[in-house]
């Protein structure tokens, strides 16, 4: 991204608009909070930035969740908005706008992107064959359908990808496929579909890519993403499928009855449709403007690395070919983990954004975030006891701490007034952090949040050691040096104000604060050129309080509660996610050739001994008919000698001999278990005689 800071800007910005069957998590609040800071730092510069959003309420899933809750779609997408609106306003996330897609704005305006597409020739139909669920009466997407994995065989897998071994496959591959919605047999059902043409589009979308097409000057996506988007050209592109059949919770395709855009067809045109609706209740406001082929607006996109094709491959070139201008940049982010892991609901962080604001402070996951994110895709973490001691050192130990240890002396001592001017050293630090305003905006501009913040609290140090080199509460004990502690207490202020306005965009409401202690308007960027002296100030009120890690455990806990809530017990979860690790994934697929390669055996337990020295090892003697075998074998925690002679069991007959500290071992007895007591030697059933051969 360019910088061009003199110059007024129009910008529009819009976050991925949250599907509107659920609630609002951490996870989601890493884009809607990077975001807002982006925003609010354009809005500080002086520029014309809108920010708009809107509910993706369409598709299959929100049908079926309304059903399940035995309401209409309609109404839960009115609660879930209800719950939307309060997070974001709880996170001080401001947009101009917070619209839906189940609008009139958007059912207008994906017609008419349809239609225009149909008129260029882009749209094509074709009969496709499809699973079909004949007790719901339902075509089914592949996350609708489950089945056997065909390649490792773990059972209840969905249609697109085995969670047990990774493969990707289609779903008609898998075995005994059933339906996930009512647990019938699907059937192979053909129907006519709607397609766009993206297999035309290589060579537009190389363009866009490059950057050729806006006059911004700069690349349209950061370099992964170009990576990835390489990748699918060199696949190949295939034409997109934008239609759905009924039952559907959509808009209806125009002279196609019973046939409705898919869901991510209508859901990119909600951030066109969200601008509409801000432009029909805005004086001077023109849509055309921003959307036209030649708008001179810029116009940015935030989303997470899971949407990327939608919005560089389909969403650019279903804009160009109907007539509309394309984005200037697709702003990627990657996804949040919780100390270290995806966040779990088992151990508490799968944290909703309600839970957290009722816990803990918004601004200091703004800071933290702040302090992880960067213009790259990789992932970032949330590491609870990291956010704790970082959010007290920095924000309440370090910016806090120059006002905590200066402000209040302004209103007990010097009648309320900052001094008439600074002392020299004072004077030097303001100036040096004044310097650092363009460096810290171009960072902002650029997304690099983490490194501004970096440069935030180095200059934050220094204010600090300034402080503390000079002690302002012992001058004020001295009337000789009282007035200079007024000076000291005024550039330390002054400093304090100015990182004020470099922090503004991630601690708002703190900033907001800040400005009545100070009495001063809004703080603009520009503001970071001005100094006070003579100012009146206002009377010094706590402005932060540090986090107890209590705090945190107590939401972790709370977000363990929510799930009981919602009829599954801690111990159910549990013992799931614990069944999960016990049963390690199915290994790689061999064929039988390779099978036969090992020679199973019924083998007799003839002797079984201990073995002195070995804690873990039982030297047991096999009969395999023909011959017998020595074998130290790993399972004296699990059995005592005597209960193994006389029994039969199966070996490994062609292992190659293992020369050990006791001895020779001739082979391996074949268990299961994790080990301990949990230990369990195979035993064929009765009849079985040593040395026949397992096939
Ligand atoms: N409805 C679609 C977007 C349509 S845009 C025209 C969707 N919704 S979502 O609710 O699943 O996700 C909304 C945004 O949150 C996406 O950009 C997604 O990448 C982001 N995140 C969801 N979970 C996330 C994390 N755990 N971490 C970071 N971002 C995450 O996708
Ligand atoms: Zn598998």
């Amino acid at each position: 991204m360019s910088t061009d800071t003199d110059q007024q800007r129009t910008i529009l910005v819009t976050s991925a608009l949250p599907y509107a069957n659920g609630s609002l998590h951490i996870g989601h609040m890493v884009e809607y909070i990077q975001t807002d800071i982006w925003v609010r730092f354009q809005r500080m510069q002086g520029h014309d930035c809108y920010y708009v959003c809107a509910d993706d309420t369409h598709g299959t899933a929100i049908m079926l969740r309304a059903e399940a809750e035995g309401i209409t779609p309609e109404q839960l997408i009115e609660r879930i908005r209800g719950e939307r609106l309060a997070d974001f306003a709880g996170f001080n996330v401001e947009f101009d706008n917070y619209h839906s897609t189940h609008s009139d704005e958007n059912r207008e305006l994906a017609t008419g992107m349809y239609l225009a597409l149909k008129d260029a020739g882009k749209i094509t139909t074709r009969t496709i064959e499809q699973f079909f669920d004949p007790e719901k009466g339902i075509f089914l997407a592949d996350r609708f359908i489950k089945g056997e994995c065909p390649k490792c065989h773990t059972k209840d897998q969905y249609g697109d990808a085995c969670e047990s071994c990774g493969t990707t496959y289609s779903p008609t591959e898998l075995i005994n496929p059933f339906s996930a919605i009512s647990g019938a047999t699907p059937v192979m059902k053909e129907s006519e579909h709607y397609f766009f043409k993206l297999s035309e589009c290589e060579d537009f979308l190389n363009q866009w890519m490059a950057g050729d097409l806006n006059q911004h000057g700069h690349e349209s996506l950061p370099i992964e993403s170009r990576n990835k988007l390489q990748e699918w050209f060199e696949a190949g592109l295939m034409d997109w499928d934008i239609s759905r059949d009924a039952p559907y919770f959509g808009f209806e395709i125009p002279d196609a009855p019973g046939k409705y855009f898919y869901v991510w067809l209508d859901a990119p045109v909600g951030y066109m449709s969200s601008f509409k609706n801000l432009c029909d209740r805005t004086e001077g406001l023109n849509f055309d403007d921003f959307w036209a082929p030649d708008s001179k607006a810029e116009l940015y996109h935030f989303i997470g690395k899971d949407i990327l094709n939608f919005h560089a491959l389909f969403w650019p070139a279903t804009l160009h070919y109907a007539g509309y201008r394309t984005p200037d940049q697709i702003c990627v982010h990657g996804f949040l983990t919780v100390n270290s892991e995806k966040m779990s609901k088992s151990r508490g962080t799968f944290i909703t954004a309600s839970s957290y604001l009722e816990h803990l402070n918004p601004e200091y996951l703004r800071y933290y975030f702040a302090a992880k994110l960067n213009d790259k895709i990789e992932d970032i973490d949330l590491n609870l006891e990291d956010y704790v001691a970082r959010v007290n050192s920095n924000v309440v130990g370090k910016f806090v701490n120059i006002a905590s240890r200066t402000a209040g002396f302004i209103a007990k001592r010097f009648d309320g007034k900052l001094a008439a001017s600074m002392d020299d050293t004072g004077l030097a630090l303001n100036n040096k952090i004044q310097a650092a305003s363009d460096e810290i905006a171009t960072l902002y501009n650029d997304r690099k949040f983490s490194e501004a913040v970096r440069a935030i609290m180095d200059l934050a140090d220094e204010v600090n050691e300034y402080i503390a080199a000079l002690e302002p509460w012992k001058m004020v004990k001295d009337e000789a040096t009282l007035a200079d502690a007024h000076l000291v207490c005024t550039s330390s202020l002054n400093a304090f104000r100015l990182l004020t306005v470099y922090l503004k965009p991630i601690l708002p409401v703190m900033a907001e604060k800040i400005e009545g202690l100070f009495n001063i308007e809004p703080l603009q960027w520009s503001d970071s050129q001005i100094l006070l002296t003579d100012q009146p100030m206002n009377k010094f009120k706590h402005l932060a309080q540090r986090i107890e890690m209590t705090q945190v455990d107590a939401m972790v806990d709370a977000n363990k509660d929510s799930l009981v809530n919602k009829g599954e017990t801690h111990s159910q979860v549990r013992h799931a996610e614990k069944q999960q690790h016990e049963h390690p994934a199915i290994a790689e697929t061999i064929s039988i050739d390779d099978f036969a390669k090992i020679d199973l055996r019924v083998a007799k337990i003839i002797n079984a001994e201990h073995v002195e020295g070995a804690d873990k090892l039982l030297q047991l003697t096999l009969d395999i008919g023909k011959e017998q075998r020595n074998v130290f074998a790993g399972i004296k925690s699990a059995y005592a000698p005597e209960d193994l002679i006389g029994k039969h069991t199966v070996m490994v007959a062609n292992l190659a001999p293992r020369k050990m500290r006791f001895g020779v071992s001739e082979g391996m007895v074949l268990a299961a278990g994790p080990g301990g007591k949990d230990l369990f030697i195979l035993e064929p059933h009765e009849g079985a005689k040593p040395g026949m051969k397992i096939k």
